[in-house]
């Protein structure tokens, strides 16, 4: 299966109740753990590189190359996205010309009107690829420079002039927060939520999908999030079983230092926690 855009992924998602996943990488072992949850799940999975993580490994073309030969090295036969996370508008156009198949242009911190035009530029220059796109209404909480802000919540009529550009999935401010939650964090916003779910009929996407308690990510998701992002999960994993491997001293016994070996722990675990929200979201096997 080669990679694939994710207009009927998630459409479907929506109608059927279930969310499928979009998880961030930052090297090639996040991109081959990824990978191999859908793959053992037989899930379809949405990868994607936030600006930050596409500098860091060299550029969004050598991202997508990076994921496109790697599906192809493992073999994989699962509906690969592969999507650029909280994108400006420069990065959004970049990832379009460069054949990303998915592209979320993020201008929550623009005025509505030009977050309003160029979402739809950027509708247009996508869908004439053939490419998939996110906008986000309202804004997603999380650390900055210290300071815990709860974000704001998306306006529904906003949401509905967004999404009526045509844009393939909207991402809300419903209380979510990227990193980690606060211990007072108040919860997910279902009432907005519905609001929301009851005039929108585009797939909505919930952020800062690490740390928010099961139960409530499923509520979310039966109300009409279909596309769920998760990232910090990944990284705690990661960064957990490699200080056990290292605290272990593992890494000092034979040639334990070798990164194949030091990295590995860290790998399946993060393998290990893909595969657990896929279970989570209810994403179903593809057929
Ligand atoms: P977390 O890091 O909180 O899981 O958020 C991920 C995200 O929303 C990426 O856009």
């Amino acid at each position: 299966m080669s990679i694939v855009n994710g207009n009927e992924i998630f459409a479907a998602a929506r109608k059927g109740h279930y969310a499928v996943g979009a998880f961030n990488i930052n090297n090639l072992e996040w991109t081959r753990s990824i990978l191999a949850a859908a793959q053992e799940t037989n899930t379809p999975i949405l990868v994607q590189t936030s600006m930050g993580a596409g500098k860091y490994m060299g550029g969004y073309e050598l991202c997508l190359n990076l994921v496109q030969q790697t599906v192809k090295s493992m073999g994989i036969t699962v509906p690969v996205i592969m999507h650029l996370d909280h994108g400006n508008y420069e990065a959004a156009k970049e990832c379009i010309e460069v054949g990303y198949t998915s592209v979320m242009f993020d201008g929550h911190d623009l005025p509505f009107e030009e977050n309003l035009e160029k979402t739809k530029e950027i509708v247009a220059l996508a869908h004439a690829k053939n490419i998939s796109v996110e906008a986000e209404v309202g804004s997603i909480g999380g650390e900055e420079d210290g300071i815990i802000g709860e974000g704001e919540l998306a306006d529904v009529e906003e949401a509905k002039k967004i999404a009526a550009t045509g844009v393939d999935y909207l991402a809300c401010g419903i209380g979510n927060i990227h990193g980690k939650y606060p211990a007072n964090w108040k919860g997910l916003h279902f009432d907005r939520l519905k609001e929301l779910a009851a005039e929108i009929s585009t797939p909505l996407v919930l952020h800062g999908g690490s740390g928010i308690p099961k139960e409530q990510i499923q509520k979310a998701i039966s109300l009409g999030v279909s596309k769920v992002n998760v990232n910090t999960e990944c990284q705690l994993a990661f960064a957990d079983a490699t200080r056990k491997y290292i605290e272990a001293g593992k890494d000092l016994e034979g040639k334990g230092y070798d990164p194949r070996k030091l990295l590995a722990p860290g790998a399946q675990a993060i393998t290990d926690v893909v595969k657990e929200r896929i279970d989570w979201f209810g994403t179903p096997s593809v057929k």
